[in-house]
């Protein structure tokens, strides 16, 4: 097999912010086969590989030496299940918004409120990514992925993956030890109704749907999406920036004091997640422009790059953002954007 490397190719429109990136050597590969190969290649030269899906939770440095492999790993399998379920498996390079879109032509249901997010299958269970009341851990099964090191394929249970909030395995102790290739969903061909999220039964209420199928609730979801979220066609983003931060009852009981409207959701066992969309509203507001960055005008949880940028400028800002919610509220964002 003969790998083609493409040398010194700009990532800026593999990647949703869009920030120029020269990327030394460039791959895309198709199969698992392929991606072995790609590894050796980097192994022979010694040169650090780093895995871009999407390329829409990254935001990739100036200059990338050794090799970036674009995974373009293809496939939908089909199990029909007892008690109404069915499993699917899907290749770690499918598109996440059309396969989302394919559960629902075919209505097995669990992943309709996952609507248009963008990126990859393979991408999905890393951050485990959420929206409008679910999670994709609800549905995962088991993962399959490449040792980097062993160059061997193994799945993983969805317990094993250890899921939480915008977290698991692969961002923790398996982070840039393995690639994921293939993802299993269990899906019900009779499924539950979510739509309980704010504003997912705002928009609902709004248009008189009282008993939504999974299709209303599918395009309910995209409706609302393109309302808050920017379209990265046409504005350079990546969802939201930072993660909701997670704080005690006590630190949430003294800031509620102080900001009787603050926004946040009771977890249990006296946690509550804060809604970090509102804190940076209150510190910078909506819309804020600095430069090519800015707050999208619709949620200030979305850092917006307006064209012409650079990986420092999106880095200046974000820290512009951490340290004005740090002095307003004395609160620590994370990024759940990956900065490389
Ligand atoms: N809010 C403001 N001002 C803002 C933004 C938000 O006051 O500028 C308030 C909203 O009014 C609402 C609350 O903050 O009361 C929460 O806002 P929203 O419903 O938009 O959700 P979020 O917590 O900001 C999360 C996910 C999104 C996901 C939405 C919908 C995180 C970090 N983000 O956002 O995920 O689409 O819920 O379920 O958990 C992503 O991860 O890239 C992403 C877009």
């Amino acid at each position: 097999m003969s790998l083609v490397v493409q040398k010194k190719i700009d990532l800026k429109s593999y990647t949703t912010m869009g920030v120029h990136s020269i990327a030394e050597n460039f791959i895309e590969v198709s199969t698992i086969e392929e991606l072995i190969e790609a590894l050796k290649w980097a192994k022979e030269y010694e040169f650090p590989t780093f895995i871009l899906g999407g390329g829409s939770n990254v935001v990739m440095p100036e200059h990338l030496q050794g090799l970036v492999i674009a995974n373009r790993i293809m496939g939908r399998q089909v199990d029909h299940l007892k008690n109404d379920k069915v499993l699917i498996r899907v290749g770690g390079g499918e598109g996440w918004h059309s396969m989302v879109s394919w559960t629902v032509e075919n209505q097995w249901y669990g992943l309709e409120n996952l609507a248009l997010i963008p990126g990859l299958v393979g991408a999905a269970p890393i951050q485990n990514i959420g929206a409008y009341g679910v999670e994709v851990k609800d549905a995962i099964l088991r993962v399959q992925y490449l040792d980097k090191q062993s160059l061997t394929t193994h799945w993983i249970s969805k317990e094993e993956c250890l899921f939480g909030y915008r977290d698991s395995i692969f961002k923790q102790q398996l982070r840039e030890k393995v690639i994921i290739v293939a993802v299993e969903f269990e899906l019900q061909k009779k499924g539950e109704i979510k739509a309980e999220y704010e504003s997912l039964k705002a928009y609902l209420e709004d248009k008189s749907i009282v008993n939504p199928t999974q299709k209303e609730v599918f395009d309910a979801v995209v409706a609302v999406r393109k309302s808050r979220l920017p379209d990265p066609n046409v504005l350079g983003n990546c969802g939201s920036f930072f993660k909701n931060p997670v704080v005690r009852a006590e630190t949430f009981e003294s800031l509620k004091k102080e900001n009787p409207e603050i926004k946040a959701y009771p977890l249990g066992n006296g946690l509550f997640k804060l809604a970090a969309g509102w804190l940076i509203d209150q510190a910078v507001g909506k819309g804020y422009r600095k430069g090519v960055m800015g707050t999208y005008e619709h949620q200030a949880l979305v850092v917006v790059h307006h064209g012409g940028g650079s990986s420092r400028d999106v880095q200046a800002f974000v820290e512009e953002i951490r340290l004005k919610v740090l002095q307003k509220f004395h609160l620590e964002l994370e990024a759940e954007v990956q900065l490389v």
